[in-house]
């Protein structure tokens, strides 16, 4: 199929189409498609994973449910498709690093900055590279999880989290016996004898905290914690045993993540960078008008509790919109658009003509907001990419359903967001 050398699309955005690469005969399918990157099959194939609606699994993926968080099986063929071993790829939004799981267990090198120290925490676990002797350390830690959690026994609660409020919900007749036992579970994490270790324990707290107290009408009782919790326990060492094995095979490339607890915007990129432009970035930014609750649980009816930020031994920053770009309600887009531009800006600065830029976005109001969101990438000295037609992608554009996604668009009501856009773009050509 023959592309156009650019093209208007139906919001008035001119798109520029990148110079194809030829293909050699000999090459390996997976070689090819990284070879032109731009051609219909690969797309096909992107498009195919973009649409998978499977359940997220294998790796470490499985470690915390991040709200709004990549399929990996997208990411996967995006790296896959974008990049070779040894290349390095940014995602300065990682939320739950599944950017940085896949990217490592590619061989390629990753980095990623966000704004929540929960998200940080998060990605750190998940990409953590264990030693043989790790590998033993965890599992005795786990095998002994049967015994340290016994509501007859004492807890140590932490005065600090309790008085700076972030056991609210947490004490309540339905809670406190939940609340004692994640005690008991983090007083072991801590006795491990290295940050790496308690990292890794305090994400199974975390995820067995998450699957019993956020959004559940139910509260388990303290032997079906018990069971999940040492469940979670193994499934996760069997996860990070799948990453350290993948990693490994590419051991020549020494891939590495570098998870950043810091904001995108005003970013020094300098030091992190050090003159090597990513290959490929790889991102989802809070959405406009779509509200995800990013650094909360809902406990006990809809109460929204710090708890995670607690289990993961974390500060907070300072309240939903902190997490969203600035924005809250539809009132505050400008502010949203605003903190859009200066991220990236950033992000251009560190773009070579070599890097490919893919955002995955929702919104409220596409008719509106995309065009707006477009608008504000040219601004940043970004310019959108025409992607080979894919079937279903009329506007020429990469579209997804989301499959139960729980937050909703406030413009619409009480109406969950629905669709996703795959957006392409590369740096503009004044740069
Ligand atoms: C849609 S989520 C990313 C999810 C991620 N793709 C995953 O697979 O888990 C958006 C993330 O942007 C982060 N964020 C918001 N403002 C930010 C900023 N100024 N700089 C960096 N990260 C920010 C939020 O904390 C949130 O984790």
């Amino acid at each position: 199929m023959k592309r156009p050398e650019s093209f208007t699309d139906s919001g008035g955005q001119k798109m520029h189409n990148p110079q194809p690469i030829c293909y050699a005969q000999n090459q390996s399918v997976k070689a090819y498609l990284a070879s032109d990157p731009w051609n219909v099959e690969s797309f096909n194939r992107l498009a195919e994973a973009a649409r998978d609606k499977g359940r997220v699994s294998g790796l470490t993926h499985k470690y915390y449910r991040y709200p709004a968080r990549f399929s990996p099986r997208f990411v996967r063929a995006a790296i896959e498709q974008f990049t070779s071993p040894g290349d390095l790829v940014f995602d300065p939004f990682m939320g739950g690093g599944t950017t940085l799981v896949e990217a490592i267990a590619l061989g390629r090198h990753a980095i990623g900055t966000d704004i929540s120290s929960l998200a940080t925490f998060v990605s750190k676990a998940k990409t953590q590279i264990f030693s043989n002797s790790e590998f033993k350390r965890l599992e005795s830690w786990a095998s002994a999880l049967q015994e340290k959690i016994n509501i007859h026994l004492p807890s140590i609660s932490s005065q600090y989290y309790f008085d700076a409020g972030y056991h609210k919900h947490l004490d309540s007749s339905l809670t406190w016996r939940l609340r004692k036992v994640l005690e008991q579970v983090l007083a072991s994490a801590e006795a491990l004898p290295s940050r790496k270790l308690e990292t890794f324990a305090r994400c199974v707290v975390l995820r067995t905290g998450q699957w019993a107290l956020d959004g559940r009408r139910q509260i388990p009782t303290i032997s079906q914690f018990r069971e999940a919790i040492i469940a979670h326990a193994n499934e996760m060492i069997h996860g990070a045993r799948e990453l350290r094995t993948a990693v490994n095979t590419y051991a020549d490339y020494k891939p590495k993540a570098t998870c950043l607890n810091h904001s995108i915007i005003g970013f020094d990129t300098k030091k992190v960078f050090s003159g090597s432009s990513p290959k490929l970035v790889l991102t989802s930014p809070p959405y406009p008008g779509v509200h995800v609750l990013y650094h909360r649980w809902q406990v006990d009816g809809r109460k929204e509790s710090a708890a995670p930020f607690w289990i993961a031994n974390k500060l907070d920053g300072s309240g939903a919109s902190y997490y969203t770009l600035g924005a809250r309600n539809a009132k505050d887009h400008w502010k949203y658009f605003d903190g859009l531009r200066s991220a990236l800006s950033t992000v251009a600065s560190i773009s070579s003509e070599e890097t490919t830029i893919i955002q995955v976005v929702a919104f409220s109001n596409p008719s509106i907001q995309l065009p707006r969101y477009l608008e504000v990438a040219e601004e940043s000295g970004l310019s959108e990419v025409a992607t080979p037609f894919v079937s279903g992608n009329e506007d020429g554009r990469l579209w997804r359903d989301i499959p139960n996604r729980k937050w909703h668009a406030d413009q619409l009501g009480d109406v969950p967001a629905s669709q996703e856009v795959v957006l392409f773009h590369r740096i503009s050509k004044q740069n």
